[in-house]
């Protein structure tokens, strides 16, 4: 079993709440995404880790149908009925934490109920997988008790089937699948069609900084199904002229120009972050596998870029993220990471300027916008973790 604080918490949790023993517990990782933003829907490429930012879940069986959650971080418990649960009203952490035991019941396999407790350290609406790997961790729960143990790609479509239908949330497969498939120091190149991972080295003497904004964002908000929509539009013209494309991962930059005449001015942009991203992630990938640091820096600055321009994800204060780290000494590279609309940057920087990195990026992003800023190293780390007790 992994030996874990968290983990400890939560166990100590589970005890109170329900008075018995947990049986099974599950460990999963938050990620973060080095590249490859907004790519994963359109059938891309991404560039994601799971990081040691985590969510724990432990839990005993039941054979009476019934299913209790305990949210430690929440300070609530949510007790349903699995025979007749669908989804929620209203989204909370009942439908984060219900919907992956329904998922997995709606994939066909067997269980019976339980009583759970999970919570994690994986910062909430941080752009960081905070729903993916509570996702995840509680799917790995759902196998431990039924003693089965899906390859973690499967682990990753039940989770994210929970987010699609249970919370309602229009997500694509990289969180989930970061989460669920990680490996320690590893980051996975992705490819979201096939959902074949590649094992990509951070090379030797960088880290990952995460610095967080302060803003707080949710996909329920209406935006990044709205990037869904844009694009969809575009999509149509470009498959009238090319009918064999699936998906703007099959689109040449050379093919969107030849269609934009059709399509709103807002569609080709969004289009265009797209296939720009999905090229920027490819090399990205090599690049970082080569050890060319500088290369890595300039393709995630582009991402940025073009993130904030033609993809309209960004806000004032990840831009001043981003460009408060690029002037640190150290920083090859800075980025929205997630989402966006708030939540945190990834940066690439040298180990041994690591500390003075962090520091430096909280103290002038508080200097610039008075937001006090958690900046840290986060560690590439295992996908989903689980086991008895
Ligand atoms: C969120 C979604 C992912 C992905 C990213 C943007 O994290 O859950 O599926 O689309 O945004 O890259």
């Amino acid at each position: 079993m992994i030996q874990s604080q968290l983990m400890d918490r939560i166990r100590e949790s589970f005890r109170n709440e329900f008075s018995r023993v947990p049986e099974v517990w599950a460990d999963a990782g938050g990620r973060v995404n080095i590249i490859g933003e907004h790519t994963d829907y359109h059938d891309g490429f991404v560039l994601p880790a799971a990081i040691d930012l985590r969510t724990c879940a432990v839990a005993a069986g039941r054979d009476d149908g019934i299913l209790r959650i305990h949210a430690v971080d929440f300070g609530g418990t949510v007790e349903v009925a699995l025979d007749g649960l669908k989804p929620f009203d209203r989204i909370d952490w009942r439908s984060y934490t219900c919907g992956p035991f329904w998922a997995w019941i709606r994939s066909g396999r067997p269980f019976s109920g339980a009583d759970v407790a999970v919570g994690g350290d994986v910062p909430s609406g941080g752009g960081l997988s905070s729903s993916a790997s509570v996702e995840v961790s509680l799917v790995g729960i759902a196998a431990g008790l039924s003693l089965s143990a899906p390859p973690c790609p499967d682990v990753a479509a039940i989770a994210r089937t929970a987010e699609n239908l249970f919370c309602r949330v229009p997500c694509g497969i990289m969180d989930q699948m970061a989460s669920a498939c990680g490996h320690e120091g590893k980051a996975l190149l992705l490819d979201c069609r096939t959902l074949q991972a590649t094992l990509v080295d951070v090379p030797a003497g960088w880290v990952l900084v995460v610095a967080d904004s302060g803003v707080r964002h949710s996909l329920a908000g209406g935006e990044y199904a709205r990037r869904q929509k844009e694009c969809a539009d575009g999509m149509s013209f470009v498959v009238n002229s090319f009918p064999t494309v699936r998906a703007a991962r099959d689109v040449s930059m050379e093919m969107l120009e030849s269609v934009r005449q059709g399509m709103s001015e807002v569609s080709f942009r969004r289009l265009r972050h797209a296939v720009s991203e999905n090229d920027r992630t490819v090399r990205a990938a090599a690049a970082l596998q080569a050890g060319d640091v500088a290369e890595v820096g300039l393709l995630m600055h582009g991402s940025h870029r073009s993130l904030a321009l033609d993809y309209e994800v960004s806000c004032a204060e990840l831009d001043r993220l981003v460009e408060i780290a690029s002037r640190i000494d150290g920083c090859a590279g800075a980025r929205l990471t997630g989402a966006g609309f708030g939540g945190n940057t990834v940066n690439l920087v040298r180990q041994d300027a690591a500390v003075d990195f962090c520091d430096r990026l909280a103290v002038e992003y508080r200097g610039a916008t008075g937001i006090e800023s958690v900046v840290r190293v986060v560690r590439p780390a295992s996908g989903l973790l689980s086991g008895r007790f």
